[in-house]
């Protein structure tokens, strides 16, 4: 489904590898793996868009002009720790692109985003971002994260998830309206600890084995 600037997607495949995400019983290898393959599949189409230039090539039977990637390097933004696993599916698809990083976590009680990293690469007013989370449940650390590459003159901003609540998604386009939203699923509901329902837990703790 597509919504102005939303890409909820409905591809089989996509929901196929979620429902092996939800799964109680997948474990850290499978589910890490899987992260990764449903960010390229993401990535894929968030990066339809990037600008190509036309180049000389020599193939083996003559000359000729073709496309290829234009610009300053693309920027991907993981907001740690669990957007760290979407990393690896996306530099599958852009090899050269540059990794900055946003160290943010959620108060247990209050579910406020704290901050306590943010390195981003040079130029990244210049450059396609993409900022990668698995889970948009209130929204407070996307905005948090984006508002942050603003302020540091990131421009072009896509934000890739997973999963995503309704509460997360009203939140984080009423604040970035010009961000394009890519979602793998959108979910019911939050709990009463702000956590996605159905969902699939900690994404977090999921990928690297925690708690
Ligand atoms: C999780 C998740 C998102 C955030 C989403 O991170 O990876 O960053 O919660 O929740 P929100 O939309 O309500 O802000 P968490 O704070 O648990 O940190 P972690 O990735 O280090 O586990
Ligand atoms: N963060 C997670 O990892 N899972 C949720 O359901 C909500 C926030």
């Amino acid at each position: 489904m597509e919504n102005n600037n939303v890409v909820i997607f409905e591809h089989p495949l996509i929901k196929h590898k979620i429902s092996i995400l939800r799964d109680i019983n997948t474990g850290t290898n499978e589910f890490r793996k899987i992260v990764e393959e449903i960010a390229m599949l993401e990535g894929f189409e968030a990066l339809s868009d990037l600008p190509t230039e036309n180049v000389e090539i020599k193939t083996p039977l003559e000359d000729c002009m073709s496309p290829k990637i234009a610009g300053p390097k693309l920027a991907i933004v993981p907001i740690l720790r669990a957007g760290l696993g979407m990393v690896p599916g996306i530099t599958a698809l852009v090899p050269s692109a540059r990794v900055g990083h946003i160290g943010l976590y959620r108060d247990e009680v209050t579910h406020e985003p704290h901050e306590y990293y943010c390195k981003l690469p040079t130029n990244i007013g210049e450059r396609t971002i993409v900022v990668t989370d698995p889970m948009l449940a209130t929204g407070g650390s996307a905005v948090d994260a984006i508002t942050m590459i603003k302020a540091k003159g990131g421009k072009k901003i896509k934000f890739i998830c997973i999963i995503a609540a309704p509460e997360g998604l009203a939140k984080l386009q009423a604040a970035h309206p010009d961000v394009q939203i890519y979602i793998g699923q959108m979910d019911r509901e939050l709990n009463a600890n702000a956590y996605i329902c159905p969902g699939l837990g900690d994404a977090g703790d999921r990928i690297f084995g925690t708690k």
